[in-house]
């Protein structure tokens, strides 16, 4: 937990060979599963903030949503539900302060993309990790972050000191589902 009581939760789904996106414009809900889906709403829900980059945002832009969205070109309030904002200055602390007027950053929940997963690691705010593990296999796509080097995605978490708390196992097709801590 950070010094403003926030939890930050990061929730992910990937390939089998560790990959979030085929492309920056490929959302989930094209190859992830029903319980995925389900399991990902149940922590939308659950959040007080959402935190994402420019591209998750636009891929599925929900203007009743409240998110922080991270960018270099755009910075300030664009909705009263959307505040964007460069975090190369900034902790997880800040963003708790700049949006505590509206609803306090208690749930926070991290959805990417790759950049997004690398500051919050930086920062040690990675509390929670709901990973879900598809069984599909992409030749080329974007990793969980930007220094990974293996493919197997429970391991891009332990390597980094993540522990499991639960393992399921969420349909015949064989998807995963972990939940780990820091
Ligand atoms: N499988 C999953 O669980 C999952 C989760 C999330 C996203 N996705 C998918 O992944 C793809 C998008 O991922 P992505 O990695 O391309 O994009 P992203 O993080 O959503 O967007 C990248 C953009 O966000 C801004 N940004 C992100 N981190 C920043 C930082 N630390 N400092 C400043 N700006 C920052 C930059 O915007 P500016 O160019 O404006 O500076 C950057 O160009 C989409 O297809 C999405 O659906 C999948």
């Amino acid at each position: 937990m950070d010094q403003s009581g926030a939890h930050f939760t990061l929730t992910v789904a990937t390939s089998r060979n560790g990959l979030i996106a085929r492309a920056t414009d490929d959302a989930p809900q094209t190859w992830a599963s029903p319980e995925e889906q389900a399991l990902f709403f149940r922590d939308v829900e659950a959040a007080d903030w959402a935190i994402m980059g420019r591209n998750t945002h636009l891929a599925a832009d929900k203007p009743t949503r409240r998110r922080i969205i991270f960018s270099s070109r755009t910075n300030g309030w664009q909705r009263p539900t959307q505040l964007w904002r460069d975090p190369t200055a900034l902790t997880p602390d800040d963003l708790a302060q700049q949006v505590k007027h509206l609803r306090p950053l208690q749930n926070g929940l991290i959805l990417g993309g790759t950049r997004v997963h690398d500051w919050f690691l930086k920062h040690n705010a990675i509390h929670r990790v709901h990973l879900t593990i598809e069984p599909v296999t992409f030749v080329n796509g974007l990793p969980v972050f930007t220094d990974q080097s293996g493919s197997d995605p429970l391991s891009i978490f332990t390597d980094r000191g993540f522990r499991v708390l639960s393992q399921t196992m969420l349909n015949d097709t064989g998807t995963q589902y972990f939940e780990l801590a820091s």
